[in-house]
């Protein structure tokens, strides 16, 4: 397994996405599943922010202690889908900003093709987070950061709840400095470009679409 590429395979997480995978789970409890994972994911991909240290006062003395060094956090979310991991991460992470890029993936040719594109002001020095559900082809990952890289971005991660190791593949190749965060890495993709086990479209499960 590539260093860039980091499964988060906790007990909790994967117990939820066995019930966001179940084709009888309503769309409801698939929008609160991915909340809930992507809180958790959002723990895990901060797992190596720097600390620094200052002095504080206790009730009862003064000690050194960390708090999260000034390097500041922005959510991306790959539309539609993406939208689904904001309030989630948000929750662990309160004062990061949100930008947004849409992209839909042309079914026939399976490109990516960009309809908006908003990112907060100095990306140049935040570490942006670039949440999708599902990187499948990678098509839309890929396209997603090579566009969020003509910014000049601090740093990168990207995070996604199922992954094809077709897309796992294709997104290293492209972005080897961008490491990969997945609950899942699944068996492989149909010809539609579905991920297979899956959990079908993450979108209309969301949106019920
Ligand atoms: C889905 C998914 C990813 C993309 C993954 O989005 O949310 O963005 O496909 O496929 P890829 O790796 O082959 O590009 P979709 O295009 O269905 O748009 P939506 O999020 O608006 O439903």
């Amino acid at each position: 397994m590539s260093a860039q590429l980091h499964i988060v395979d906790h007990p909790v997480i994967q117990h939820k996405l066995t019930f966001m995978r179940r084709k009888d789970t309503p769309t409801q409890l698939f929008r609160a599943l991915l909340e809930e994972v992507s809180m958790l994911l959002a723990y895990e991909v901060t797992r190596d922010l720097p600390v620094v240290h200052e002095t504080i006062e206790t009730p009862l003395m003064s000690m050194q202690a960390p708090i999260l060094e000034g390097k500041k956090l922005a959510l991306v979310a790959v539309l539609r889908a993406g939208l689904g991991m904001v309030d989630g991460m948000l929750k662990i992470l309160p004062s990061a900003r949100v930008g947004h890029v849409g992209l839909y993936r042309d079914e026939e040719t399976l490109q990516a093709v960009e309809y908006y594109f908003n990112l907060p002001e100095g990306v140049e020095n935040r570490l942006l987070l670039i949440v999708d559900p599902m990187l499948a082809t990678g098509g839309s990952a890929v396209a997603a950061v090579r566009r969020i890289k003509e910014t000049n971005p601090g740093s990168m991660k990207f995070v996604c709840l199922l992954a094809a190791p077709e897309g796992i593949r294709y997104f290293q190749e492209q972005h080897p400095d961008v490491p990969i965060y997945t609950a899942a890495v699944d068996e492989s993709l149909n010809e539609q470009g579905f991920i297979l086990p899956g959990l079908g479209d993450a979108g209309d499960r969301l949106f019920g679409t």
